[in-house]
């Protein structure tokens, strides 16, 4: 065998033998290449050291010489994976372990917006006050909205220009001629006074909480999507009195300290008497909402006799009693979705 064919066999193995170590990346691996390359029975270098026996006598001294070179190269190599091991080189980083001194990562929770939080609290409340709570639907129509609210048809609320009307399909239909019913994103939750009052028996003391929805510009107190808190009492002898304890025991509940509630003179056509309630919280008046006995029309509109029954009903705005709870001055914060802000509400 000539001198340079068993040279490149010998160099051959050992780059194989470098290659194969530098991905090495467990002890048995690298055990297993230990028995591949110098293996006392089979390794390559003992195949090898074979063929030193077919190199023509005068090149066996060279030869020799490089075998003896190649195995050392080759040692070393296996040495330097076994000690990349035992000092945790690519090996180990290959099985991450966990440093414990490093600072932790705290997990982003999520938050429950602070009117979610508000419509819990305010549900509690007047629970314990021995109000169940009711839903109605987002999209009303008309009788619920205005008609049996006792709102005429030319009454300005139900002005299209102060309501979100819903641009309503025309029946598929062709023999059907009628205009469809008009419909609008609810503009205020005695829609539900109705509703409860159509399905459910007397007498009844609910609640319903929810959006409704009118066409204002947004500003720091105005935006065209809040919630309302309906309330409404129907009993026989249910008196005004009822309802300012009601809203009095509400308040001094909700905002702590003992509130005073004023009832000033309005109009609401649902209602009648009417007022607005103010709150007496932190040196000032604060406005929020609107209440009253319910007006017998509401009541003939359900088939209620308004002789033998009697009730109140108020709806207060969310957005104010929790703006004023939290100390929050502008209601398009509630709405930007700005984690920075609704993060500080976390609970
Ligand atoms: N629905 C009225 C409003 O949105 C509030 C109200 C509710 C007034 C119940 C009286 C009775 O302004």
């Amino acid at each position: 065998m000539a001198l340079d064919r068993f040279v490149n066999s010998l160099e051959t193995m050992l780059e194989e033998a470098r290659a194969s170590l530098q991905s090495v990346n467990s002890a048995d691996a690298l055990e297993q290449l230990r028995v591949k390359f110098v293996g006392a029975k089979n390794g390559a270098l003992k195949s090898v050291q074979k063929m030193l026996a077919e190199v023509a006598p005068e090149d066996r001294p060279a030869a020799g010489k490089r075998f003896n070179e190649v195995r050392e190269a080759l040692q070393a190599a296996l040495d330097g994976a076994a000690e990349r091991f035992a000092s945790g080189g690519a090996a180990k980083s290959a099985q991450p372990t966990i440093d414990p001194t490093l600072p932790g990562l705290r997990p982003r929770v999520g938050a429950i917006h602070p009117i979610t939080q508000t419509l819990e609290h305010l549900k509690e409340i007047m629970g314990r006050l021995g109000f169940s709570v009711t839903e109605g639907p987002e999209i009303e129509d008309e009788w619920h909205n205005f008609v049996a609210l006792n709102i005429p048809d030319d009454h300005p609320a139900r002005d299209p220009l102060d309501n979100f009307y819903l641009a309503t399909a025309k029946s598929a239909d062709p023999s059907c001629n009628s205009a469809p019913a008009a419909r609008l994103m609810r503009s205020q939750t005695s829609t539900v006074q109705i509703r409860v009052m159509e399905s459910q028996p007397l007498p009844l003391r609910i609640i319903s909480l929810g959006r409704v929805y009118r066409p204002d510009a947004p500003d720091a107190t105005h935006f065209p999507m809040f919630h309302q808190m309906e309330g409404l009492w129907v009993d026989r002898n249910v008196t005004m009195t009822q309802l300012k304890s009601v809203l009095r025991l509400f308040a001094t509940s909700y905002l702590g300290g003992d509130v005073n509630v004023r009832f000033r003179p309005s109009f609401f056509p649902f209602t009648e008497p009417s007022v607005e309630v103010d709150y007496w919280w932190n040196g000032q008046w604060i406005e929020f909402g609107g209440a009253g006995m319910v007006d017998p029309n509401v009541f003939a509109s359900v088939n209620i006799d308004p002789e033998k029954w009697s009730g109140f009903a108020f709806g207060l705005g969310v957005e104010r009693l929790c703006m004023r709870r939290f100390g929050i001055t502008d209601i398009r914060d509630l709405y930007r979705s700005d984690v920075r802000f609704l993060r500080q509400f976390a609970s």
